[in-house]
């Protein structure tokens, strides 16, 4: 996507050195666009830690530029089958709920043989990076496509007024390679001239709506709304939200998804509002393997400083505050669920489908085990 006049995807290989790998750093937006290099698997690992890659898509990429620059990191006494496996096991422990990073370390590994030379290893785990981003962008183009096709039907019941979006966290270009997954069909809606509006939750404790999303939209020129993450039940009681579009960072093969803390909030006043709840997703989001996401998703738990400390800018430098009292405990669980009967459907790259194991099957046929 364009950052000023310059095209960007959120991680990408230094053209002048391979050894590196460039990412925009999230944690300084919307304040300052800054650029990070990752150069070693630690490198990697601390990026996706403290959020300065974030994301589903992001990470898993993240991480498999990471079993990259292991193999860069081996020397002739390396025993590269523990090598890569303590790389893979390390980079997945980073960040338990979101499935893409477990899954992009796993195909990387499943492409490398201990057989191989260093430097067929090293061509190797660099294709299997540079793929998964390609496929990401593709699969979000996609997304799209699909999820166009549901502001269209609603657009025409609307009689062309602005139809008013509901967006929690950032499943945008910055949490993808590139496109988004949420943001893909509102860049394509806006483009084509369909009045679209966006309410931006701003995504306590870490805003990821307030300084990503906004910020994705300023810049595309997409008409949007910051609110406060309490705002949402109250705007679709006076009819001021058309539809939620949200991201997924796994969801379960019965439908099940698991986001961003909040989420779930938004699909019950959905629901009791009568107002369509879409998840966007690509597929390499989907764990096949569980069936229950409440009782089989590992939901992050992050520091308490995240909640008792917001970031923000007073025009001069990036400050962290307190917000309440410095005796005062705080409670930081980072995603929740969001069970398929609250989901009016789920828009992946090969199209809509409902939230339900049978038609998400059929959809998926190939992919499951
Ligand atoms: O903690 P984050 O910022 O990594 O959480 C991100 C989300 O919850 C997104 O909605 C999700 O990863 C989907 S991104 C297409």
């Amino acid at each position: 996507m364009r950052v000023g006049n310059e095209d960007f995807q959120s991680i990408w290989i230094d053209g002048a050195d391979p050894h590196v790998i460039k990412v925009i750093d999230q944690r300084m937006l919307p304040f300052s666009f800054r650029i990070k290099e990752l150069r070693s698997v630690d490198d990697v690992y601390e990026a996706i830690d403290n959020m300065t890659v974030r994301g589903a898509p992001l990470i898993g990429a993240a991480a498999a530029f990471g079993i990259y620059l292991a193999t860069l990191e081996m020397t002739a006494a390396t025993n590269v089958r523990d090598h890569l496996q303590n790389a893979a096991r390390y980079l997945i422990s980073c960040r338990p709920t979101a499935v893409n990073l477990s899954w992009a370390v796993n195909y990387s590994i499943g492409k490398l043989s201990e057989d191989m030379s260093p430097g067929s290893l090293q061509e190797q785990a660099l294709k299997n990076a540079v793929e998964i981003c390609e496929t990401e962008k593709e699969y979000c183009r996609q997304i799209g496509v699909n999820g166009l096709k549901v502001i269209e039907d609603l657009r025409e019941k609307k009689k062309g007024e602005t139809l008013n979006i509901l967006t929690h966290c950032n499943a945008g270009w910055l949490a993808t390679i590139d496109y988004g997954t949420v943001t893909a069909p509102v860049y394509l809606a806006h483009d084509k001239g369909i009045p679209v509006h966006v309410w931006v939750d701003e995504t306590r404790p870490r805003n990821q709506g307030a300084r990503l999303t906004a910020w994705e939209l300023s810049q595309y020129g997409v008409p949007h709304t910051l609110i406060t993450d309490n705002s949402g039940g109250h705007l679709m009681q006076k009819k001021m939200v058309d539809v939620v579009f949200t991201g997924s960072d796994r969801t379960t093969a019965t439908g099940d998804v698991a986001n961003k803390i909040g989420t779930y909030l938004k699909a019950l006043a959905a629901k009791d509002n009568e107002i369509p709840f879409y998840s966007l997703f690509p597929s390499t989001t989907f764990d096949f393997s569980i069936r229950n996401g409440a009782e089989e998703i590992k939901i992050e738990e992050r520091d308490p400083e995240e909640v008792i400390f917001v970031t923000g800018s007073d025009g001069v430098e990036i400050r962290q505050v307190r917000i309440c009292p410095e005796e005062t405990k705080a409670l930081n669980h980072a995603f929740d669920i969001t069970p398929a009967r609250l989901i009016s459907g789920l828009i992946t790259e090969r199209g809509i489908c409902r939230a339900e194991e049978n038609e998400i099957k059929k959809m998926f046929q190939n992919k499951f085990k």
